[in-house]
């Protein structure tokens, strides 16, 4: 058996008629970029997150860094984030000019610890930036806590975590501002790349719907830098076909995670994702670790199962990040996870039987 990490064919083939109306409907109406798609999910966005405002823009990735920059940060500031994430996260820090201050992970979630935050803040720090790592909100109220004591400001990379529930609150309606990305493999994924920052606060908004638009308040009226980062119709429009359909899909991602859980339960050198109490995970990646990851993960591939390592470097370790002049041993956690973790295929139209496969070979793929 062939078990493929995620197949997004699958996914279409459910939802063929309604993304094919979808892409039609815009493709007819001649308006590529913003407009009425645009406008809807953004409203329905809102509403699904539980926030005033939506706004729709070119990726995750330009979420964060516009997010960032309408707060204002800049060279002066420190951004707190953790080393065990995708670059993207410390990636909009850096590239204000603003430096990312890594702190380390908890070592049963691998989201930010929250205990190491304060240890970390400095007169020059701005915010801090969790990451609700493969669909798992982080520690929120501890880290809310400790940014009003100091005045940060806290912004959300919900990049894998729609959907996903903090004490019964969403995702990216915790912080000022929460950060989506729809990267087509993502829990709510377009045909293309697209992002969408969520917030209260209508200053907020109004600045991201400036700088998304170079910087413009009207038409040609450059009031501030900005860039291109504009979230184009046709992917709204698939988006809006899907979206009403990504609760039904995280259950089944759940449901997924909880058949691997019960049977990987026996396997003592398997360490399964562990979910926080009062947490509302959606699985967006369901990753175990294991003892020399590298031979197991050969291993699954020999025998028709795919897997991935997010993330097999820490970013402190990462040269794009060297100048920052972190070393080895400085995060522990995120560095011992890093070299153990593996995540196995989850996807909602994955079979019982394709994960009862998985299971068993990864079973026998020990290399202890
Ligand atoms: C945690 C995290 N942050 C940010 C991003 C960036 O999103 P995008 O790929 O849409 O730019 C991603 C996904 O790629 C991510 O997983």
């Amino acid at each position: 058996m062939e078990v493929p990490l995620i197949d997004l064919v699958r996914q279409y083939r459910t939802l063929q008629g309604e993304i094919d109306e979808a892409i039609r409907r815009v493709v007819e109406s001649g308006r590529f970029i913003g407009g009425p798609e645009v406008e809807a999910l953004e409203e329905e966005v809102a509403r699904y997150v539980g926030v005033r405002y939506a706004i729709g823009v070119a990726s995750g990735t330009d979420a964060l860094w516009l997010s960032l920059m309408a707060l204002g940060v800049g060279p002066e500031d420190e951004v707190i984030t953790t080393p065990f994430t995708f670059a993207a996260t410390a990636e909009a820090i850096a590239l204000l000019g603003a430096r990312p201050v890594f702190v380390d992970v908890d070592p049963q979630t691998y989201c930010i610890d929250p205990g190491r935050i304060e240890e970390a803040i400095t007169p020059r720090t701005k915010a801090i930036v969790p990451v609700h790592l493969f669909g798992q909100p982080v520690d929120w109220e501890p880290i809310e806590e400790i940014a009003k004591r100091y005045g940060l400001f806290m912004i959300e990379d919900g990049a894998q975590a729609i959907g996903a529930e903090y004490r019964g609150r969403k995702a990216c309606s915790l912080g000022h501002v929460g950060c989506l990305s729809f990267f087509p493999t993502k829990n709510l994924g377009a045909y293309g790349d697209g992002g969408m920052v969520t917030t209260d606060d209508p200053e907020m908004a109004d600045r991201i719907k400036v700088l998304r638009v170079h910087g413009a308040g009207e038409k040609y009226a450059h009031k501030v830098l900005g860039t291109n980062s504009r979230l184009d119709a046709i992917q709204a429009a698939v988006l809006r076909a899907k979206l009403p359909h990504t609760d039904r899909w995280n259950a089944r991602r759940r449901e997924i995670a909880a058949l691997y859980d019960e049977l990987l339960r026996e396997v003592d050198w398997v360490v399964t994702p562990y979910v926080r109490p009062g947490c509302l995970h959606v699985y967006h990646q369901y990753s175990v670790r294991v003892p020399d990851r590298d031979r197991v993960r050969e291993r699954l591939a020999e025998v028709g199962v795919a897997t991935a390592v997010h993330y097999p470097i820490p970013l402190h370790l990462q040269g794009a990040f060297r100048y920052l002049g972190y070393k080895e041993g400085n995060f522990p956690v995120a560095e011992k996870v890093s070299r153990e973790v593996l995540s196995l295929p989850i996807f909602p139209e994955l079979t019982d039987e394709e994960v009862r496969y998985v299971a068993k070979r990864l079973m026998e793929a020990s290399g202890v």
